[in-house]
């Protein structure tokens, strides 16, 4: 396996030598190349201290024009001790596609009914409409949500969820696109978004 991640990680695990003596015994017996830790929503911070032990090649971590934060430490973090970042959820569940309304309802079952309740959708959907009065002519809001994203050098890598071939095409597309603006930038840093941990964010 290329790269072992694990998912809702905890800081406080940081020294644990259950996972420490694991994952350095699969390495060395060749089972995998790297190991990855998963970080929870709207918690960049929460794996600081395990990245210092030295034991960690990747960090999966919520980083889209909304969720800037993990500029502030983990991104720094990272690129002193070498980790690569695989930035997820880049479209924010999908308020950052444009296409979320105020009624949005999913089939019976999919996890986001109980993500976009109320106090959630709603805000989310006035900052898309916020954002897409700056979206330039001829470019799509998906587009520019991932060239956000690919601008920043301290990621390795973008994971959008993708069910339909068009949209597998269309993101593939934007990783041969030019940078934005710098004017374009500063403006999307405008639309930065912390949010804290709630009991329908997990
Ligand atoms: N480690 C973890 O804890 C964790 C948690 C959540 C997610 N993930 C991973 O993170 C990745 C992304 O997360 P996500 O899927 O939850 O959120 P996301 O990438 O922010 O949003 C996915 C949504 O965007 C839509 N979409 C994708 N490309 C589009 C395009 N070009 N135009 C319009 N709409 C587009 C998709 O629609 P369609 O469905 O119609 O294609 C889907 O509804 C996934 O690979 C997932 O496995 C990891």
């Amino acid at each position: 396996m290329d790269l072992f991640q694990f998912h809702v990680w905890e800081d406080s695990w940081a020294h644990d030598p259950s996972w420490q003596d694991t994952v350095t015994e699969m390495k060395d017996r060749g089972l995998i190349g790297g190991v990855g830790i998963s970080v929870n929503r709207w918690e960049p911070w929460n794996v600081l201290r395990t990245l210092e032990t030295g034991l960690i090649d990747a960090v999966q971590v919520i980083y889209n024009i909304f969720d800037q934060a993990p500029e502030d430490e983990l991104f720094p973090a990272c690129r002193e001790l070498d980790v690569a970042v695989i930035a997820r959820v880049p479209f924010d569940e999908g308020t950052l596609t444009g296409t979320l309304t105020r009624d949005s309802r999913w089939p019976e079952g999919d996890w986001r009914n109980t993500y976009f309740v109320p106090e959630n959708l709603v805000p989310s959907v006035e900052r898309a409409e916020r954002l897409a009065r700056i979206v330039p002519e001829g470019m799509t809001m998906p587009e520019l949500a991932l060239r956000f994203i690919l601008a920043n050098p301290d990621v390795a890598t973008v994971i959008p969820g993708m069910r339909k071939p068009a949209h597998v095409r269309a993101n593939l597309a934007t990783s041969d696109a030019e940078p934005l603006s710098e004017e374009l930038m500063a403006a999307l840093r405008e639309h930065r978004w912390d949010r804290r941990p709630t009991e329908w964010s997990q």
